[in-house]
């Protein structure tokens, strides 16, 4: 007969591996995929670029690029989880746009694991290999922020 202490001893020790297993750093644990580098560079000239992401609850804080600068951060994928999103707000002269700048559904095939924007006025521009592949900032529109789980005036510069 199995005691109720000896399964509870075998599910704690499960939980306890499972949990090592969540919070280890290496590169492939069962929780995460491989990791993504997202880079950001100016491409605009005559002003600083002010760029200021964040996750649903991670903000990454406000970044100034001159021409050519880039800033770049890194995070891992949760499986099961699809559409890691970080958006992004882009600020010069009186200007604040907006742009999700990691979409899993758009980026990851692309990417493969590297994320290279080029940031012009007109939008943002991802590097694929020698091709460049430019878009629109995003609408500035409340309700579609809202849709992507974006809170009302969070994303302050
Ligand atoms: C960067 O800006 C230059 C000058 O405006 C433009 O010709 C070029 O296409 C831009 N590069 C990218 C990747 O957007
Ligand atoms: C905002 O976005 C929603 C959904 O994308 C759209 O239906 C609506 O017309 C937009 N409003 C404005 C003012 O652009």
């Amino acid at each position: 007969m199995i005691s109720i202490s000896k399964v509870v001893l075998t599910i704690s020790i499960l939980l306890t591996i499972l949990v090592a297993l969540q919070f280890q750093e290496g590169e492939s644990n069962i929780f995460h995929k491989k990791r993504v580098f997202v880079y950001i560079t100016s491409n605009i000239t005559d002003a600083q670029l002010g760029v200021h992401c964040r996750e649903k609850d991670n903000d990454l804080g406000l970044h100034n690029l001159n021409f050519g600068e880039t800033y770049s951060f890194s995070f891992r994928p949760v499986i099961f989880i699809e559409a890691k999103l970080y958006f992004c707000g882009f600020s010069w002269m009186n200007e604040l746009k907006r742009f999700d700048i990691y979409v899993e559904s758009r980026d990851d095939k692309d990417c493969k694991g590297e994320c290279r924007w080029k940031i012009d006025k007109s939008g943002p521009c991802k590097l694929k290999g020698d091709d460049t592949e430019c878009f629109p900032w995003k609408p500035n529109n409340v309700t579609e922020g809202r849709q992507l789980g974006e809170e009302n005036s969070t994303l302050t510069m």
